[in-house]
């Protein structure tokens, strides 16, 4: 397979990625169930070997000494090469993220050469990572985040805010999900009907207050004083949810006729057990940047519930970083302790999979990654050469209606 040249992760000495690695893992590893910990680790190991299985041209053992200092702190010892997108050929591209289809080919790949001693070495002990898994680490990741104060200040409202401090491709697509609200709901927001919302990932509330913003800014606009709207927001880090309260407080303060609802939980448990409650509850199900949190079969499974939770003329809106089409997925996020704990999803099959829960879809681009937000985790010029090579730096926004007489 061809490689594009000068990738930031290419060099074969791996130094590049060692410090980003030490970084993410020490921060996790006080924190981390060691059940997951193992996994990973086992994850690793078997990634890297693939990965000098396929580059016998790598001389590894510069590498290695390098590694003294992980395998010095982590016992076991830990590899540095930390994520190989196994192709199905066999070769490998260098990615973090361990998502199920990664975890898959790596399965297939070291079966096909099964009668090798050190693959099925490798293989012993083997368990591949399990939605609770992929749940607990983004959990842990987030905590991370929030107590860096890298999530916003709970105590302050976004639009009121002088300084700009939030992730800007985020609420780039959090805007567009607001405007999109009224636009399709005018008429009910007019005649003063209650438009309800169940936010899926709430953080540090972004989405909700973007629509709430919104909503109440265009009502302004076309002389409807206040609005009548109730946001159901589900965030299970205890932390976030706990800013969520506080984030409460300020947005039913400045905007009459709007109720919040904080629910500290996992979204997957809260809307199936929502759908076994009640259907048709809602006009809007939205989920920004958290959906990739959950493997592809609780995705499917979360989109089916929303499909019940929303009445006829609902929309689902999924905004998530779109794989394959940014190059910025495989590189930064996938460097990063959250990306660690991803599985991403390109717009076409974000799209496939409303429409196989039941939806008519359509598709938008949001907003670019920034290279504000890669400078944090890398140097400049480090950052530099990613952004240089990424050809499409946009995630998406996949809007699905219910529409079931169609
Ligand atoms: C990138 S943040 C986005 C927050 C917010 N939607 C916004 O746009 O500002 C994703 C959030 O989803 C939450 N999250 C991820 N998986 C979740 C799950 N299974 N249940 C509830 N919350 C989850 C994370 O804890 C995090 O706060």
């Amino acid at each position: 397979m061809e490689k594009p040249e000068n990738i930031l992760w290419q060099s074969p000495d791996g130094k590049d990625h060692l410090e980003i690695y030490s970084r993410v893992l020490q921060r996790h590893v006080p924190t981390m169930e060691d059940s997951v910990y193992r996994k990973l680790e086992k994850i690793y190991s078997i990634m890297s070997f693939a990965y000098f299985q396929n580059r016998p041209e790598i001389d590894s053992s510069e590498l290695d000494a390098q590694l003294g200092d992980l395998h010095d702190n982590f016992e076991t010892g830990m590899f540095p090469l930390k994520g190989e997108y196994m192709m199905n050929d066999g070769e490998c591209e260098l990615r973090n993220a361990l998502i199920e289809g990664d975890t898959n080919r790596v399965m297939a790949y070291l079966s096909s050469i099964s009668d090798s001693d050190a693959a099925n070495k490798l293989l012993e002990g083997y368990e591949p990572f399990t939605s609770d898994d992929l749940k607990s680490g983004s959990n842990e990741s987030f905590d991370f985040w929030a107590k860096a104060g890298k999530l916003g200040d709970p105590n302050k409202l976004r639009f009121e805010e002088e300084e700009k401090t939030g992730v800007p491709h985020i609420e780039t697509a959090n805007d567009y999900m607001g405007k999109q609200i009224y636009h399709t709901f005018q008429e009910k927001i007019k005649d003063g009907d209650e438009i309800r919302v169940l936010d899926l990932g709430g953080g540090t509330g972004g989405t909700t207050e973007a629509i709430i913003h919104w909503v109440y800014e265009c009502a302004k606009r076309e002389n409807m004083p206040s609005i009548n709207m109730h946001v159901e927001t589900v965030e299970f880090n205890d932390g976030l949810a706990k800013g969520l309260e506080t984030k409460k407080e300020l947005l039913e303060a400045k905007y009459s006729g709007c109720r919040v609802n904080v629910v500290n939980a996992d979204m997957q448990t809260y809307i199936s057990e929502k759908t076994a409650l009640t259907l048709d509850d809602f006009d809007v199900v939205s989920a920004s940047y958290s959906i990739h949190h959950l493997l592809n079969d609780d995705k499917k499974e979360l989109l089916d519930n929303a499909y019940s939770v929303l009445k006829e003329g609902g929309l689902m809106m999924w905004a998530d970083p779109n794989e394959g089409k940014s190059d910025i997925n495989k590189s930064f996020f996938n460097l990063t302790d959250e990306g660690t704990f991803a599985s991403f999803t390109s717009h076409e099959q974000a799209k496939q999979m409303l429409e196989e829960a039941g939806f008519i879809s359509h598709v938008a681009s949001d907003a670019p990654y920034i290279s504000e937000i890669c400078s944090e985790f890398m140097s400049q010029s480090e950052t530099d050469i990613l952004m240089d090579n990424c050809h499409n730096h946009n995630g998406f926004v996949c809007i699905g209606v219910k529409c079931s007489s169609a």
